[in-house]
C-alpha cells in the first residue's frame, strides 16, 4: 500500500481516533504519540501488519517489538509478572517504562512483533492520545519508534510526516513528546532488575523500588536492540563532550555559554533529554560535523548519553 503523498495528519479528536481504530483493526499502520517519542503502530495480534511495519522500518525482524497496552491489568494479563515485577508496573504505569517478562499461553501478541522470543516487552504509555487509541482498538499495539531503523527517533508529527509519511495510513498530531527519550527497558523475569536500555526512569528509580538493578548486555549479542552500537544516528559525523566546537562545526551545547543550539541553557537534564533528537535533526540538516557538550554522566543524563554514543558510533 505504497502511497505517492503523505499520510494526512490529523488533530486526534474523537473523530480522528475512531478512523486511526478502524484503520489499525484493519491492520493500517498509524503513527501515534507517546510520552517518549512518536510510535509507528500497528495491532500487535495481526502479523500481516506487523510484517508491514518491520518493512516500513527497514528494520531487522530479529529486532522484537513493545506491545502497548491500556491498562495494567490487560498487561498482566498478557505474560508472567513476578510480585517485583507488578510492583514495578504499579508504581511506573502508565509511564515511560517497558518490561520484558516470560510469554504464556494468554499473550495475544504476535510472534513476529515478539521476533520468535518466549519473552514479551510490554508497557501502558501515558499520553493520552495514545491511550485513547489503545481503548478504541481494545488490542495491543505493538509500536516502535516511527522512524527508519537505526536513525534518530520522531518526537514530533512533522518528524514523522518527514521519515515515514508516504509508507503509512495516518499520523495523529499530539504536539511534542515531553520526555523525548524511549522508555527505560527492563528485563524484570529474574530475581533482580536488569537495565536494558536507559531512559527517563533512572537506575536510581527502579532501585528504590526493585533493588539490585544490574546493566545488561554487555557481552555477547545484544538482546535489545537498542542496545546495537550505532543507532539514533545522524547523517552528520558527532564529536562527543566537546568544549567548544571546532572550524565547520555545529555546537550542541548544554548549560550556559554560545552555542549553534543548546540542549539546555539553565543545565536541566530533564529539558536537555525532550530536546535532544529534535536538535540533531535540525543540525543535520545544516551540517556535516556536530560537536556536542559534555553532558553529565549521572540520573538523566546516563539516558542522554547512552543516545549520543550511539548516534556517534560509525563502526
Ligand atoms: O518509548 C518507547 O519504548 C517507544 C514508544 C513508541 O513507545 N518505542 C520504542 O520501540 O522505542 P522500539 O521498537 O524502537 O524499541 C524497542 C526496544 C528495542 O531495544 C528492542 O530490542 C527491545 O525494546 N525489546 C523489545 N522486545 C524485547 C524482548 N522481548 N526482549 C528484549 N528486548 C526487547
Ligand atoms: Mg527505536
Amino acid at each position: 500500500r505504497g502511497r505517492t503523498m503523505t499520510a494526512p495528519v490529523l488533530k486526534p479528536d474523537a473523530d480522528a481516533i475512531k478512523k486511526a481504530a478502524t484503520c489499525l483493526l484493519e491492520g493500517g499502520l498509524v503513527a501515534m504519540p507517546t510520552e517518549t517519542v512518536y510510535g509507528l503502530a500497528g495491532d500487535a495480534t495481526n502479523p500481516d501488519a506487523v510484517a508491514r511495519i518491520y518493512r516500513v522500518k527497514e528494520r531487522p525482524v530479529f529486532n522484537p517489538l513493545i506491545a502497548h497496552v491500556a491498562s495494567i491489568e490487560t498487561a498482566f494479563g498478557q505474560g508472567r509478572f513476578s510480585e517485583a515485577a507488578r510492583m514495578l508496573a504499579r508504581h511506573f504505569w502508565p509511564g515511560p517504562l517497558t518490561l520484558v517478562v516470560k510469554a504464556t499461553h494468554t499473550t495475544t501478541v504476535c510472534d513476529l512483533a515478539r521476533a520468535g522470543l518466549e519473552t514479551l516487552a510490554i508497557r501502558v504509555p501515558a499520553h493520552p492520545v495514545a491511550r485513547a487509541l489503545l481503548e478504541a482498538t481494545g488490542r495491543p499495539l505493538v509500536a516502535p519508534s516511527a522512524n527508519p531503523s537505526g536513525r534518530i527517533s520522531p518526537t514530533s508529527a512533522a518528524h514523522v510526516a518527514a521519515d515515514l509519511g508516504t509508507k503509512l495510513d495516518f499520523i495523529l498530531d499530539g504536539g511534542d513528546c515531553s520526555e523525548g527519550l524511549e522508555s527505560t527497558v527492563i528485563d524484570a523475569r529474574g530475581e533482580a532488575p536488569v537495565l536494558l536500555r536507559p531512559g527517563t526512569i533512572s537506575p536510581n528509580d527502579i532501585n528504590a523500588i526493585w533493588p539490585g538493578l544490574t546493566r545488561g548486555g554487555e557481552a555477547g549479542a545484544p538482546i535489545s536492540p537498542g542496545q546495537l552500537l550505532r543507532h539514533y544516528a545522524p547523517n552528520a559525523r558527532l564529536r562527543l563532550n566537546a568544549a567548544a566546537p571546532g572550524p565547520g562545526e555545529a555546537y550542541l551545547g548544554f548549560g550556559p555559554g554560545d552555542a549553534t543550539l543548546n540542549l539546555s541553557p539553565s543545565a536541566s537534564l530533564t529539558e536537555a533529554a525532550a530536546n535532544l533528537f529534535s536538535m540533531l535533526r535540525k543540525l543535520d540538516e545544516t551540517h556535516d560535523r556536530i560537536a556536542v557538550a559534555p553532558i553529565p554522566e549521572a540520573g538523566l543524563g546516563l539516558a542522554i548519553n547512552d543516545r549520543l554514543e550511539r548516534a556517534a558510533n560509525r563502526d
